[in-house]
């Protein structure tokens, strides 16, 4: 169940600010996250025009300390975090005779440190009311190497072992951890993976969807499309050169 305060990152633009609008409606308040100002106040407007509760804080979430004081004021503003969904992220296109460590840190400092730079402004208080949800934005390309998206792939793999860890040990508090790990959305922006090619591509409503019900069940993990999921697992069981031939032509 969603719970009285919830807060998302990434709220000001794609599946955050589609999420965000998705939970307008429901009984609960919005604290909205992301660096861009003007986006983020656009989302509010729009959850508030839609009947819902916003309040927005301008933070990066790859600054720790920055995390830290937005969670502090949401806290004092609005109440406690119950449901802490990380979905800023992203990633973009690094080819292997491109590579460049700088770009590789800048792309696990938003998905990984980001995630756990929120993870520890929201734990001290869920731990301490014994209660709360922990809900990671990760991706299907955690479960492969994307060509051209190792760095993303890396990170997102990060993300879901990050998840499962803290899942087991946080169970006992009462404190629940969803992953959710979603093949390709359709955001209307620009592929900032690298892939060109962007099979089985979901509508961003109906992936928002299935964001919301896996949040309301409280669900482990939730992957979708269930084809891609499939196929991901079938082509891991498969010899290494068949592999790199499909993935070449999926990933293009
Ligand atoms: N679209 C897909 O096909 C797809 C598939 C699987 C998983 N995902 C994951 O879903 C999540 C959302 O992706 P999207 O497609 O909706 O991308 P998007 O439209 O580019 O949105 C990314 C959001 O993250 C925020 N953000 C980025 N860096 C940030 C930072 N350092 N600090 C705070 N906020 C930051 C951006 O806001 P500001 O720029 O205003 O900070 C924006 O609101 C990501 O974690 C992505 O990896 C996406």
């Amino acid at each position: 169940m969603l719970q009285a305060v919830t807060l998302i990152t990434g709220a000001s633009s794609g599946i955050g600010r589609a999420l965000a609008l998705r939970l307008a409606s429901r009984d609960i308040r919005l604290a909205l996250l992301a660096r861009r100002s003007d986006a983020l106040a656009d989302t509010a407007e729009a959850v508030r025009q839609a009947g819902g509760f916003a309040i927005t804080k301008v933070a990066d979430v790859t600054d720790r300390q920055a995390m830290a004081t937005a969670v502090a004021e949401i806290e004092a503003e609005a109440g406690p975090v119950e449901c802490f969904i990380a979905n800023a992220g992203g990633g973009q296109r690094m080819a292997a005779d491109e590579f460049d460590a700088d770009v590789f840190g800048d792309i696990i400092a938003v998905n990984l440190q980001g995630f756990a730079n929120g993870i520890a402004a929201v734990l001290p208080s869920m731990r301490e009311r014994g209660k709360g949800h922990i809900v990671a934005i990760g991706s299907l390309a955690a479960r492969l190497g994307l060509p051209r998206a190792g760095a993303y792939s890396a990170a997102k793999a990060g993300v879901a072992r990050l998840a499962g860890s803290m899942r087991i040990e946080l169970a006992r508090e009462h404190i629940a951890v969803t992953l959710i790990e979603p093949g390709f959305v359709d955001t209307r922006g620009r592929s900032k993976t690298g892939t060109r090619r962007k099979p089985f591509r979901m509508p961003l409503d109906e992936a928002t969807a299935r964001i919301e019900r896996a949040i309301d069940r409280r669900a482990t993990v939730a992957a979708f499309p269930a084809i891609l999921v499939i196929l991901i697992a079938a082509l891991r069981i498969l010899p290494s050169p068949v592999y790199n031939r499909v993935i070449r032509r999926m990933a293009g």
